[in-house]
């Protein structure tokens, strides 16, 4: 059976950030799972402008782009499930997730998402939940398990890697494994899929 494609998206964009840190270590876990052929999407090498579309994503859901979104909105596309990787800024997730979000729309339906978030005392925990209704307005499937890492300067060593792994990487198993259920189930329905 072919691989499912995963998409990790790297949910942070700013100077000093360690959003690419954690990407690094799902996107390795997933590879290493088997099911899946893995793009790391760094939202740092796109333009994502805040100002949207003048017409709404229901009438429209292949506005004009900029062209630094072309790759982006290609890789989005083609992907059949996500992991969102994402930090909690202000109990919530950061402003470049909202707009890679709300730039596309079929790139997202039916298709499945999964989390990591790690930040200070939250773990990204609040992000991932808000992200959970904004992916349920898509159509897209956020799965039960997920990663946090609260505190994550303390458990991730100057190295990048994890001081105690065990825990980590058993709740990404869990959550890899839930993801390809549903990327499987899903990829066989989108087939039949009519939008309204
Ligand atoms: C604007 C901003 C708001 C933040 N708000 C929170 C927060 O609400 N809860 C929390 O635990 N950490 C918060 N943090 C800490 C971040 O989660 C932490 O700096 C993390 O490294 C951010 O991810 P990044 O390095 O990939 O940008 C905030 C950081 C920033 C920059």
């Amino acid at each position: 059976m072919s691989r499912l494609k995963l998409a990790v998206i790297v949910g942070s964009v700013r100077k000093g950030r360690f959003g690419p840190v954690v990407a690094r270590w799902i996107a390795d876990l997933a590879a290493q799972h088997g099911a899946f052929e893995v793009d790391v999407i760094d939202l740092a090498d796109a333009e994502l402008p805040l100002e949207l579309p003048a017409t709404p994503p229901a009438l429209d859901p292949n506005p004009p782009r900029p062209d630094g979104m072309t790759d982006l909105t290609r890789r989005l596309g083609a992907a059949d499930a996500f992991v969102v990787v994402t930090p909690d800024y202000n109990r919530s997730f950061p402003a470049v997730l909202k707009a890679v979000i709300d730039w596309h729309v079929t790139e997202w339906d039916a298709k499945t998402v999964g989390f990591v978030g790690y930040s200070g005392t939250s773990g990204g925990l609040l992000a991932i939940e808000s992200l959970r209704q904004v992916f349920n307005e898509l159509n897209a499937h956020t799965v039960r398990g997920y990663v946090s890492f609260p505190r994550y300067y303390l458990m991730f060593d100057e190295h990048g890697d994890l001081r105690e792994p065990e825990e980590p990487t058993g709740a990404a198993k869990a959550m890899l494994d839930q993801l390809h259920w549903w990327a499987r189930a899903l990829t066989d329905a989108r087939s039949t899929l009519s939008r309204s």
